[in-house]
């Protein structure tokens, strides 16, 4: 059977909607949001059409890293709900045709967490060796920080234990050694556990950490980290067919493309395209496509039933760690001068809307290119309505500010006194008077509409979503164009990236007659002429979507 006509491999044309339960919305009053304010509103993800949702950690926490600090990998945080309360989600999600998918932390753990704790009171405990221990740090023990803004070495000494410990993130976060094999059987059982209450895969945080055996004190004789990483897929796929593997790996292309395993791909399911995100914000600074239409020509192609995972923002940093330090200074200068929106240098703690200076067109355009270039689109909670930040916020907190629902107060989050919520609300003119879910659904106009178009489209167009891409050449410089076959359909796309308007010529189809581009996004057509090519004016910043149809093609909604 042919797979698009199936929804066995669901996720290469899936809509992943990331959200923090937290900040979503508070059913109690206790200014935190909570799994049953999440439930309540599950129709707003299915309206929207998401099909996968991916929850950020919502284990025990002593919460210094937002939740990827567990002190549980078995537990749900008591301030959010239990365990009946996240089996309901899911079940209500599944009713709504939405998959649902945890976070996977086990590169580290809270240095709360009871294994730490045993681990550090004694040498003989039975979780010693669940850590990373050394005597005396590496000599490398400052390369490779990923948060050089708070921590100054990749090992912290501990007194009780008596030896440094890695820590590949914070240094309240002692990472596991995966070369022991309890661990990985450890890991191997939490993951049976969740698949066990209904959910249908994990986002993997930072796999490349997660896989590196650095500090290990034997390095001739470790396992191969891969090998781990097929075993868990393996496992995964063995307890649960439709269950997959979304990966945060953040490393050049070809370096990634080994996180998907073999030819048939039996390691990640998915991988975020971290190069494509980067080049794109390159390609909106300087209005010309360029850097992103190299980077697609550059991505290697997945094993046929893995995907990219394709995103504008998540919950950390916008990071330009992939770009060049010229390159790097020209998206802050676009999108970020001040540097209270710049993270340490490091990249940006914005959110779009704020960064395009709320153009709707240009945003519009934006979403348009996530929704029709190839891979897996991940939306992250409240870009559906263009949420802004809030720069009062400290660090990555400024894009973690609550969901906002209303114009009322605490932006219909919650009946808390502000100073009890979660995380504060944003303030200026993207606050909840301006932008909130209840007003965007009663405006044909509004971006929370479009894209919902957009997804529509995007689920109803196989082409996009599993057709071969050729990134089209044309003399229009600040026009990207690509073209999408698949099964004998064609769609062709179009965006200016330009303040300015665009023509642009593109060869769309062989010679012939009849040939016709019909717009999937507006009442539209175009005639394509006898030698194949389409003319089309955008506006600044316009996009435009077209199915090419020849003479006797089904005419297809
Ligand atoms: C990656 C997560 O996205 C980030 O938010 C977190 O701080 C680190 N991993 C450590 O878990």
């Amino acid at each position: 059977m042919r797979l698009t006509e199936t929804a066995d491999v669901w996720w290469k044309n899936a809509v992943v909607y990331c959200l923090d339960i937290e900040t979503f919305f508070d059913t109690d009053g206790d200014g935190r949001g909570d799994i049953r304010g999440l439930s309540q509103r599950i129709d707003h993800l299915a309206e929207l059409g998401v099909t996968c949702l991916w929850l950020m950690p919502f284990y025990p926490t002593p919460d210094r890293d937002d939740g990827y600090d567990i002190t549980d990998f078995y537990g749900v945080d008591p301030r959010l709900g239990t365990h009946g309360d996240l089996v309901e989600l899911i079940t209500l999600a599944k009713d709504r045709g939405i998959r649902v998918i945890a976070d996977l932390v086990v590169n580290h753990t809270s240095d709360q967490h009871p294994w730490f704790q045993s681990a550090r009171a004694s040498r003989q405990s039975p979780y010693r060796d669940w850590y990373v221990w050394r005597d005396q740090p590496p000599e490398n023990a400052s390369e490779g920080i990923v948060f050089p803004d708070q921590e100054t070495s990749l090992w912290q000494y501990d007194e009780q234990a008596g030896q440094y410990y890695l820590h590949r993130f914070y240094k309240h976060q002692p990472d596991l050694d995966i070369t022991n094999p309890e661990v990985r059987d450890e890991i191997i059982r939490v993951i049976g556990f969740w698949l066990q209450l209904g959910i249908s895969g994990f986002r993997v945080d930072a796999v490349p950490f997660l896989l590196d055996t650095d500090g290990a004190l034997d390095p001739e004789h470790l396992p191969d980290p891969h090998d781990y990483l097929r075993d868990l897929r393996a496992f995964l796929s063995r307890r649960s067919g439709q269950a997959v593997l979304l990966g945060e790996v953040n490393l050049p292309y070809k370096e990634t493309r080994q996180f998907f395993g073999d030819e048939d791909g039996d390691e990640l399911t998915m991988c975020f395209d971290f190069i494509g995100m980067q080049k794109m914000y390159l390609s909106l600074a300087q209005q010309d496509p360029a850097e992103l239409v190299k980077a697609i020509r550059e991505r290697p192609a997945p094993p046929e039933e893995a995907q990219w995972g394709t995103f504008v923002r998540n919950h950390d940093e916008l990071t330009l760690d992939k770009l060049t330090e010229d390159e790097k200074q020209e998206v802050f200068a676009a999108f970020g001068p001040d540097e209270s929106m710049q993270l340490y240098g490091r990249g940006l703690r914005r959110r779009l809307p704020p960064m395009l200076g709320n153009d709707q067109a240009r945003l519009r355009m934006v979403y348009s290119l996530l929704f029709s270039l190839p891979g897996t689109p991940v939306l992250f909670y409240g870009e559906e309505i263009g949420m802004g930040e809030n720069l009062a916020a400290e660090g990555r907190n400024a894009v973690r500010s609550p969901m906002q629902w209303t114009n009322s107060v605490n932006g219909g989050f919650s009946t808390a006194d502000a100073a009890e919520l979660a995380a504060p609300v944003v303030t200026g003119d993207l606050s909840p008077e301006h932008v909130n879910v209840a007003a965007q659904r009663r405006d044909p106009d509004s971006l929370l509409n479009w894209i919902k178009l957009l997804i529509q489209r995007y689920r109803e167009t196989p082409e996009l979503s599993w057709g071969d891409c050729t990134v089209l050449e044309h003399e229009s410089p600040s026009v990207f164009a690509h073209l999408t076959e698949c099964e004998g359909g064609t769609v062709v796309t179009a965006h200016n990236f330009s303040d300015q308007p665009a023509t642009v010529t593109l060869a769309v189809a062989g010679a012939g007659v009849g040939v016709r581009a019909v717009d999937l996004l507006q009442p539209l057509e175009a005639d394509v002429t006898e030698d194949g090519t389409l003319q089309l004016e955008l506006e600044p910043y316009g996009c435009r979507w077209l199915r090419i149809l020849h003479p006797g093609d089904r005419y297809i909604l």
